[in-house]
């Protein structure tokens, strides 16, 4: 029989409420979960790699936002192997942390560290990234994923002309498209989002995929890694692009796109006669942001790390004092085992023309920018 969450919490609240108490200590009230740790509580927060940008500031901004609200916290980086990420986890439950954050390496490796998590009463939020295949998942922060991909097309569309009226068939443009990490589940939402604006352009033949790499499975790129994009990329220019150029690449992320503008600028892209095609991403990281400056990189999107850590913390918080956590989407996001409620912040297109932005929202400092 499978012994609910909240009676097995309850049970090891009351025990550590006992011995708290038998240790002349005061176990706050209001809440099981803070009772279970005394003050706050240590959160676990595992992120997936300091390779990135983006992971380094999600960490410390939820660490500084957690201790804000009065926990310690756990935060761990599993240098993008799933085995490292699973024994942070293992050693977090062990350690009794009071809730768990994760944005997955792999979405689909935790059922069975999640299992330990929820037999220890652990509450668990994902980050960013849904956790696949398991019932004990409780709640989802992230970003409008599909939109993140209707943005990046819809830069292509628009950059390119592509609506507007043409004689006959009119020139076909050309371009090729990248997806993230087969393992992470955000890929598919970008994919879909973007080829659900690309596909009347492909249809029409207006937009052409010389390669023929059009499905997601072809486009795949392992771990986000930026190398592999590279590799691909230099692969597709010198097996199609002898006599033609490349218009447009569909990058769902900075870290592909630096990799895909290298490739390119070796092929003799970025120059007065050959200039670079139209490159998007997705986080704002700082080099790529340098280089849509330069005018290298077309475009990103943006997504406030510091946001997603607030509303992780608010949801953290909710959670760990008996309360609902606000949630904005309870249909879109379900793992195969149960649909996760979600809070979805929206992402923003970036381009040369409101890096501006970044700045007034202190995302970035002007002199970084520079
Ligand atoms: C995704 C995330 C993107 C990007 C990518 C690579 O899961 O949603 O914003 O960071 O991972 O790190």
């Amino acid at each position: 029989m499978r012994v609910s969450r909240v009676t097995a919490a309850a049970t090891v609240a009351a025990l550590l409420t006992l011995s708290l108490t038998a240790c002349g200590q005061e176990a706050r009230g209001g809440s099981r979960y803070k009772a279970e740790a005394g003050e706050g509580g240590t959160i676990g927060l595992a992120m997936p790699t300091k390779a990135s940008e983006r992971w380094i500031a999600d960490g410390r901004n939820m660490a500084a936002q957690f201790r804000k609200a009065g926990y310690e916290t756990d935060l761990q980086y599993g240098d993008d192997k799933v085995e490292n990420q699973i024994a942070q986890i293992e050693n977090m439950i062990t350690k009794g942390r009071s809730l768990l954050v994760i944005a997955a390496i792999d979405g689909s490796a935790l059922t069975e560290v999640l299992q330990r998590a929820h037999d220890a009463g652990i509450p668990v939020i994902a980050y960013d990234r849904l956790i696949m295949g398991t019932e004990n998942v409780d709640y989802y922060a992230s970003f409008d994923n599909e939109r993140v991909g209707e943005l990046e097309a819809r830069y292509i569309v628009d950059k390119l002309k592509l609506g507007a009226p043409v004689k006959g068939a009119g020139e076909p443009y050309n371009i090729e498209l990248f997806a993230g990490s087969p393992d992470d589940n955000n890929t598919k939402y970008f994919w879909n989002g973007a080829m659900k604006v690309l596909q009347p352009y492909f249809a029409s033949g207006r937009l052409v995929v010389r390669s023929k790499q059009s499905r997601m499975n072809q486009a795949t790129t392992l771990r986000w890694d930026g190398g592999t994009a590279q590799k691909r990329m230099d692969d597709l220019i010198s097996k199609n692009y002898g006599d033609d150029r490349v218009d447009a690449v569909l990058s769902p992320y900075d870290g592909i796109s630096i990799g895909i503008i290298s490739a390119l600028k070796s092929a003799g892209y970025g120059t007065a006669g050959q200039p670079l095609p139209v490159v998007t991403g997705q986080d704002a990281e700082l080099a790529s942001v340098k280089s849509i400056i330069r005018g290298e990189q077309t475009q990103t999107v943006f997504k406030d790390t510091r946001k997603l850590a607030e509303q992780a913390v608010r949801m953290g918080d909710a959670v760990l004092n008996g309360r609902k956590p606000e949630v904005n989407n309870v249909k879109d996001y379900n793992n195969g085992e149960k649909t996760v409620p979600s809070y979805l912040l929206n992402p923003v297109s970036i381009d040369r023309s409101n890096t501006r932005l970044l700045v007034d929202e202190g995302y970035f400092t002007a002199g970084q920018l520079k």
